[in-house]
């Protein structure tokens, strides 16, 4: 699920349910010796990289996005993905489970001037005769998944955003909310955040639009012709997308904790999706709408917020207050139970305690989803072929790959989650590190998350791959990453490595996206098409090659090398950011905290890891196998120690003390988050004290696993 918010600061966060988010807490890599061109590379990577073909990833991609697949909707869509994988030497199987999903009935919106006329806005994004996919008889309509059924009238209130500190300074401006419609912006928090915040102050439905204001200089009112005819937005994108409150509870909302099968119990999913109906727009359904609160309330001006206003013509971004317009809106869902699949590819390792998991998901909002998420499927194919090839050598993994096509995961990381819920004990074994693949390319520049030990890998393999980069080559994936971006971002969520992460298991998240003067990428609407790949996004479809021989290289040296090149030290100096940004936050906050456990827990993690890496240095010198293995297994293990079973405070789901989503972002990560987000949002020191023992206590069992 993923997108990106051009004004932001910086670019470069990856995960199919996320807007581009500032990069926080993210730590600068110091550029390192030169890389040479073209990389050496040794014979079996030389065989993976050489398989590598454009054309047939482009093959791969023309039948990912020629056929609706909405979860639970394309069965033969997860086998032709298996039979593929086994084509290539991968045992494949679908795994099955059942669960809640909605999927659209019907909807409308009317608007009613005071005067008594009226307004329908289409909810329909044009059909283009260059694009194939957005004339299907079977195109999906634009809807919210795990949106609310039901009907609302009433006047309407801008509200921004639509964050909890947007709603706040509008209760400050005595905007009257209660029993009103919520009309906000797409970008910024996840949009199931923004009807959960409408919904707790009690409005009665929730619209939300795209803004041009978020395409920056790639716009038609600056000339630039839009999709398809050039690269700015189509005026009548809709962004379609889950309205699941995602920082509460990722996976099938009927059966929290555990996994979904035909018989499960199902429990009260109250808590965890809206209960007022929303729609997405169009900026050009919004335009209207907006304009008919221009002279009502306070203007967007003097709310004063940033990304308040936004950049449609003719309209002030009022909060609207007394202007008589009344929204109709009707959103008709049908609730079922009904099997998804994921698709699972095994090759056995030698050693079958160590396993690599390695995701995408399939399902998409729409017919294409060239880029979300079928730039990273075609991909994966790409990734199973080429192993195939290196297999055809005898060659054969130290560690066991598990490949994963996942299905739901736009709804909530369904199927990655429920999979996760059914293989807990096994993964809490032997899971190495799960590497995700969404969104592998929506534009040119390259960008990594990663939890630290996976950092320094993560970086030395970009040093192998080389990156076609606007009409540039000779340069390496390294070469361009360091120039554009050159940080690792932390992992919130929004995509599927959420659920390994919250076990305790170690993830890297990839993706290849725009800048602010690239394309702009149709995120979850009709546009994101094979069409707008193969003409805007990726024409040649160089970069999915250049993103798969990454993903392929990354997994090879995971899966093969005798010493398992995970970096347990790489957290030290990340906590230390986290730390420092921890201190900050408290000063913001006026708060008085006793960090002093959480201090010396890093310093114990520092010791750990620093002995970890002396003696894993020894085994190697000394060609003690066994000490290696023993230094291997503590590398696999170790960050299990961050989670805590009870979970995060009210959020039993989310198990990592060192990173989670933000509870108001859903997207964007907070470090600490327990201890943070009892002060920036519980305001309670007592409790924000409590899990400064907790984190330091998962800290030290972190820093004892690298011991024993
Ligand atoms: C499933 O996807 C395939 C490939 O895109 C397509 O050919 C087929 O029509 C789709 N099936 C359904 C039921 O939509
Ligand atoms: C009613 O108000 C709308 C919005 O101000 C305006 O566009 C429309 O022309 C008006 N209709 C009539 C019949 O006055
Ligand atoms: C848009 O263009 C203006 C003028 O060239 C420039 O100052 C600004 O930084 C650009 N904005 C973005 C987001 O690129
Ligand atoms: C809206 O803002 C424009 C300036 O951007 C101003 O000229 C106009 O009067 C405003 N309209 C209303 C109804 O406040
Ligand atoms: C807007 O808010 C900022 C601080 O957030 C303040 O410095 C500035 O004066 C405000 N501007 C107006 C017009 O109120
Ligand atoms: C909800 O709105 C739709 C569309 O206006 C209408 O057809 C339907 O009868 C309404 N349902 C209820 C229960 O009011
Ligand atoms: C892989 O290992 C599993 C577990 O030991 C075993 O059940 C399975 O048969 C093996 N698969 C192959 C293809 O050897
Ligand atoms: C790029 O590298 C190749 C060798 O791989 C070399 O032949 C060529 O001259 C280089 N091109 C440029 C522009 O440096
Ligand atoms: C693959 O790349 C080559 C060289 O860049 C290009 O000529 C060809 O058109 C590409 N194939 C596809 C299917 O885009
Ligand atoms: C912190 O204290 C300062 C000075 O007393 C005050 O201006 C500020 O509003 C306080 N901040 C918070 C978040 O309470
Ligand atoms: C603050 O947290 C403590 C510890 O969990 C709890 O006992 C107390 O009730 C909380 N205070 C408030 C005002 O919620
Ligand atoms: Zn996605």
């Amino acid at each position: 699920m993923k997108l990106i918010l051009i004004l932001c600061a910086s670019i470069g966060a990856h995960a199919c349910q996320r807007e581009r988010v500032f990069r926080q807490h993210a730590h600068p890599t110091k550029r390192q010796a030169p890389v040479t061109f073209p990389p050496v590379l040794d014979t079996n990577e030389k065989i993976l990289v050489d398989s590598f073909d454009n054309t047939s990833i482009s093959t791969w991609s023309y039948y990912y996005t020629h056929g609706a697949h909405l979860a639970g909707r394309n069965k033969t869509m997860a086998q032709w993905t298996a039979d593929k994988w086994s084509e290539y030497g991968f045992t494949s199987r679908l795994d099955e489970y059942y669960v809640y999903l909605n999927y659209p009935v019907s909807h409308s919106l009317l608007l009613t001037y005071p005067n008594g006329s009226t307004f329908a806005p289409s909810l329909k994004e044009e059909v283009l005769a260059e694009d194939d996919t957005t004339s299907y008889p079977d195109s999906i309509p634009t809807f919210h998944g795990y949106s609310f059924s039901g009907n609302a009238s009433a006047e309407y209130v801008y509200v921004g955003r639509g964050q909890q500190v947007d709603f706040d300074r509008l209760e400050a401006l005595g905007v009257e909310l209660e029993g009103k419609i919520a009309v906000a912006k797409y970008g910024g928090p996840f949009r199931g955040l923004k009807v959960k915040n409408a919904q707790e102050h009690g409005m009665i439905g929730c619209i939300i639009f795209s803004d041009p204001s978020d395409d920056g200089n790639v716009t038609v009112f600056k000339g630039v012709a839009a999709y398809p005819d050039g690269p700015a937005r189509n005026p009548t994108t809709v962004q379609r997308g889950s309205v699941q409150f995602l920082s509460i509870y990722p996976g099938d909302p009927t059966t929290p904790g555990y996994t979904s099968k035909e018989d499960s119990p199902r429990a009260d999913k109250s808590n965890t999706a809206p209960h007022i109906p929303s729609l997405p727009i169009s900026w050009v359904d919004a335009q209207p709408i907006l304009q008919a609160l221009n002279g009502f309330g306070t203007t967007g001006t003097a709310v004063n917020r940033t990304g308040w206003v936004g950049a449609i013509p003719g309209v002030n971004y009022s909060t609207g207050q007394g202007s008589n317009a009344v929204l109709s809106m009707s959103n008709i869902m049908e609730d079922v139970t009904t099997p998804i699949w994921d698709v699972v590819g095994i090759i056995n390792g030698t050693n079958e305690d160590e396993v690599i998991i390695v995701g995408n998901h399939r399902d998409a909002w729409i017919v294409g989803g060239a880029a979300d998420p079928n730039s990273g499927s075609a991909v994966l194919i790409e990734l199973a072929k080429a192993f195939g090839k290196l297999a055809e050598t005898g060659w054969k993994p130290t560690r066991t790959i598990v490949l994963c096509s996942w299905d739901a995961e736009e709804y909530g990381l369904v199927g990655s989650t429920e999979w996760m819920e059914e293989y807990i004990p096994w993964l809490a074994e032997a899971a190495v590190s799960n590497l995700n693949i969404d969104v592998a390319v929506s534009g040119p520049i390259p960008g990594l998350s990663a939890t630290p030990e996976l950092h320094a890998i993560g970086v030395e393999i970009m040093k192998k791959v080389a990156w076609p980069y606007r009409g540039t080559t000779n340069r390496t994936m390294y070469d361009v990453w360091m120039e554009e971006d050159g940080e690792i971002g932390v992992l919130g969520s929004g995509s599927d490595y959420t659920a390994f992460v919250h076990r305790g298991i170690g993830a890297i998240d990839m993706g290849a996206e725009g800048g602010p003067e690239d394309p702009i990428y149709h995120y979850h609407s009709n546009y994101d098409s094979y069409h707008w790949m193969s003409t805007f996004g990726d024409p040649g479809f160089i970069t999915h090659k250049a993103m798969g021989e990454y993903l392929t290289l990354l997994l090879y040296h995971l899966s093969n090398d005798a010493v398992l090149a995970l970096d347990p030290a790489g957290y030290v100096p990340e906590l230390n950011t986290y730390y420092e940004d921890l201190t900050s936050t408290l000063e913001e906050y006026n708060a008085t905290l006793d960090l002093s456990e959480l201090s010396s827990a890093i310093a114990a993690f520092e010791s750990s890891a620093g002995e970890f890496t002396s003696l894993r240095e020894s085994a190697v010198s000394a060609n003690d196998a066994d000490l290696v293995t023993v230094q291997n297994h503590k590398a696999r293990d170790f960050s299990r120690g961050f989670a805590s079973q009870g979970g995060l405070p009210g959020r039993e789901f989310f198990q990592n003390l060192i990173f989670a989503p933000g509870l108001d972002t859903g997207y964007a990560p907070v470090t600490f988050p327990a201890i943070t987000e009892s002060i920036t949002f519980a305001g309670n020191e007592t409790l924000a004290q409590e899990w400064v023992g907790k984190t330091a206590k998962a800290i030290e069992v972190a820093a004892s696993m690298l011991k024993t």
